[in-house]
């Protein structure tokens, strides 16, 4: 029996920072972050968008093509969470009206929990293929002003239908996997704003990208030669480039330079103008190389290395199905990508600083131009509506 993703749609936030503007704001040549670390620019979210905003609207389009009934359960994977106790998941499941006869559920793991979440609902569908599961993986990646991450934000959600003979991608079953206790980048309770030892950090993601490969060989047999493309969690570009040269030096494989950009470069378009939507990243990164690759992918092998700070990872396989490009949302996600709107620096602080979970009966003036927003917060409860 196949199983893998059957559907597969994007939403990010309505605005943007562009690089340019940062840079010329901090006094800082652009050319260290269009060249130094692949990025241009950063989606930022208004006060009004959250992680279960940024789902709905990745999710409702996918819902619209099937019998939304028949999904019997909800993975949410985030980071950014909105509640310590009651899943994201469950506030989606509102707004988008889905049955009661449904689970739904919270991961966390850093970025990795959208692959952790993924990986069991494969695993839930291989144990009853009569299993519709949705994956979502929605994050909005946020530093301090003036730290070394703030060039490296970003938001977005991913929203996956994961169902046996699915229309886009198989997932091979057996992955490589690795986990290390270690204080790369982390959020403590109190903060709405990560803390990361930003160079340590790239360390940690190329060595356990090199442990996670050497698993993923041992489990499946697979080799280099066997996968056609390789997506990788992309904090930013560059981080996806230094973890293929990583790959392809430790394998030993000659590449030319146009093959290297073949294999990596069309899941880096997309998150080079999103910036770091952490859980979701990796998977803009796949839609990025399904919406942009110039190649026919029938039959070939995607590779996925998922990293999440902390840290845990995984490598693991899909092989691209006949007539996916029927079921793409090309031309949504292009759309939404083109139509944000463009923010000065102010007005980047100005939304910064009123985005913030601590926030108490509040309500927010309609900034989001999705399909859903956060209407307010009273008596410590969120309230959410649909705005089309
Ligand atoms: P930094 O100190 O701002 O920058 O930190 P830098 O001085 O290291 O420069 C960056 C690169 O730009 C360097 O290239 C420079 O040489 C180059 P490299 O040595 O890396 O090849 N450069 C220039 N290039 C061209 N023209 C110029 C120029 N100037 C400099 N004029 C850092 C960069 C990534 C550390 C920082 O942005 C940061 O801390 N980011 C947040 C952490 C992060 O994204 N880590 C990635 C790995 S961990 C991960 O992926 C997990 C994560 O997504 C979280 C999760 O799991 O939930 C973060």
């Amino acid at each position: 029996m196949k199983v893998g993703i059957d559907l597969i749609h994007f939403a990010t936030a309505d605005y943007y920072l562009g690089l340019d503007t940062f840079a010329a704001e901090k006094h800082i040549d652009v050319e260290k972050f269009t060249i130094g670390i692949g990025q241009e620019r950063m989606s930022i979210a208004p006060p009004d968008e959250d992680v279960v905003s940024l789902a709905a609207k990745a999710a409702a389009p996918l819902l619209e093509q099937i019998n939304a009934n028949e999904i019997s359960a909800v993975l949410f994977a985030t980071e950014t969470g909105v509640d310590q106790s009651k899943s994201a998941g469950v506030f989606l499941h509102g707004l988008l009206g889905l049955s009661n006869r449904c689970r739904v559920i919270e991961f966390k793991h850093a970025c990795y929990a959208g692959a952790a979440a993924l990986q069991m609902a494969t695993t839930m569908v291989r144990a009853n293929p009569k299993e519709k599961i949705l994956v979502i993986a929605a994050d909005i990646a946020k530093y301090d002003i003036d730290t070394s991450g703030e060039a490296t934000q970003g938001c977005g959600a991913v929203a996956m239908l994961i169902t046996e003979s699915p229309r886009i991608i198989e997932i091979e079953p057996g992955s490589g996997f690795y986990t290390d206790d270690v204080m790369d980048f982390w959020r403590p309770n109190h903060r709405t704003t990560a803390l990361v030892d930003g160079k340590y950090s790239t360390k940690v993601y190329l060595n356990s990208l090199k442990h996670a490969w050497e698993h993923f060989t041992e489990q499946t047999g697979r080799t280099f030669n066997d996968i056609d493309y390789f997506c990788y969690h992309i904090p930013f570009t560059k981080m996806a480039e230094k973890a293929h040269k990583t790959l392809v030096k430790k394998v030993g494989a000659k590449l030319t330079q146009a093959q290297f950009d073949a294999q990596t470069l069309p899941s880096q378009l997309y998150n080079r103008i999103v910036g770091n939507s952490y859980s979701a990243s990796l998977f803009v990164g796949f839609i990025s190389l399904l919406d942009n690759s110039l190649q026919n992918l029938e039959g070939k092998r995607i590779s996925f290395f998922s990293y999440g700070s902390g840290c845990v990872a995984e490598f693991f396989t899909g092989i691209m199905q006949p007539g996916y490009q029927k079921v793409l949302m090309t031309a949504d996600h292009r759309k939404q990508i083109d139509q944000r709107q463009p923010l000065s620096y102010q007005a980047y602080l100005d939304f910064y600083h009123k985005t913030d979970c601590t926030l108490e009966n509040v309500v927010f003036p309609l900034n989001n131009k999705g399909p859903y927003r956060l209407a307010g917060i009273e008596d410590h409860k969120r309230y959410y509506e649909k705005t089309n």
